[in-house]
């Protein structure tokens, strides 16, 4: 799996030759100003929720690609309603796709759509295949259902957890939710982006080395493997 970092919550995912691209929102970025987003590749576009922060991008990128929109219901349906490709799921569910299976999984947050449709509960993403297993936590703060994951998906190779606070969790809770997913690999997101969610990266880098755990954070641009 090869992961890059585009920005706030925007992910590109490549594993088993498909592109998988998560909640893009790259133009309203001053932060991602380099990031050309017709060079971007996506079979599939993977949306937490319908904040614009997240889907900004969506439609275009998505319309270019031919991409799928894969998402909760209601979310799936506003995009299909605008001639974009869908996958409809909900909370708990998973599908095998052609790259892998995905379960879509429960965060704490709110969603809506950019023109105020209702936008259905918001979620996080789990990933997986022979290559590795991917959580990509949306907007959330920390719960008592990410100890469900262990419970329910393959060991996870890395998790992408945003640390910002605000809008979401805090760093300090991305280090509990580490512990509740059993996952010492993080990867965070939506911090930096707006005046509300800036954080200091030596102390964000350091809670995590204090309880044994790694944090990485990307530049953006740039590609791992997982
Ligand atoms: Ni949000
Ligand atoms: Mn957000």
């Amino acid at each position: 799996m090869q992961l890059t970092y585009y920005g706030h919550s925007c992910f590109g995912l490549s594993t088993k030759g498909k592109h998988i691209l998560f909640d893009p929102f790259i133009r309203g970025n001053e932060l991602a100003r380099h990031i050309d987003i017709k060079s971007i590749q996506a079979d599939y576009i993977l949306l937490s929720h319908g904040h614009g922060d997240h889907v900004a991008d969506a439609e275009e990128i998505g319309k270019r690609n031919h991409a799928t929109i894969v998402s909760n219901f209601e979310s799936v349906s506003w995009y299909e309603a605008k001639g974009l490709k869908g996958h409809p799921m909900n909370h708990g569910g998973t599908w095998q796709f052609d790259f892998g299976t995905v379960k879509y999984v429960n965060a704490v947050h709110s969603s809506v759509l950019p023109d105020g449709t209702y936008g259905g509960n918001p979620g996080g993403f789990v990933i997986w295949n022979e290559e590795g297993c991917l959580y990509f936590a949306g907007d959330t703060a920390l719960t008592m259902d990410m100890k469900l994951l262990p419970l329910t998906c393959p060991p996870l190779t890395a998790a992408i957890l945003p640390i910002g606070s605000n809008f979401t969790m805090h760093y300090a809770d991305a280090v509990i939710a580490c512990d509740f997913i059993g996952c010492h690999k993080a990867i965070g997101c939506h911090y930096d982006t707006f005046g509300y969610i800036k954080i200091d990266h030596d102390a964000a880098k350091k809670a995590f080395q204090d309880s044994g755990k790694a944090l990485l954070l990307l530049t953006i641009g740039e590609s791992i493997a997982l």
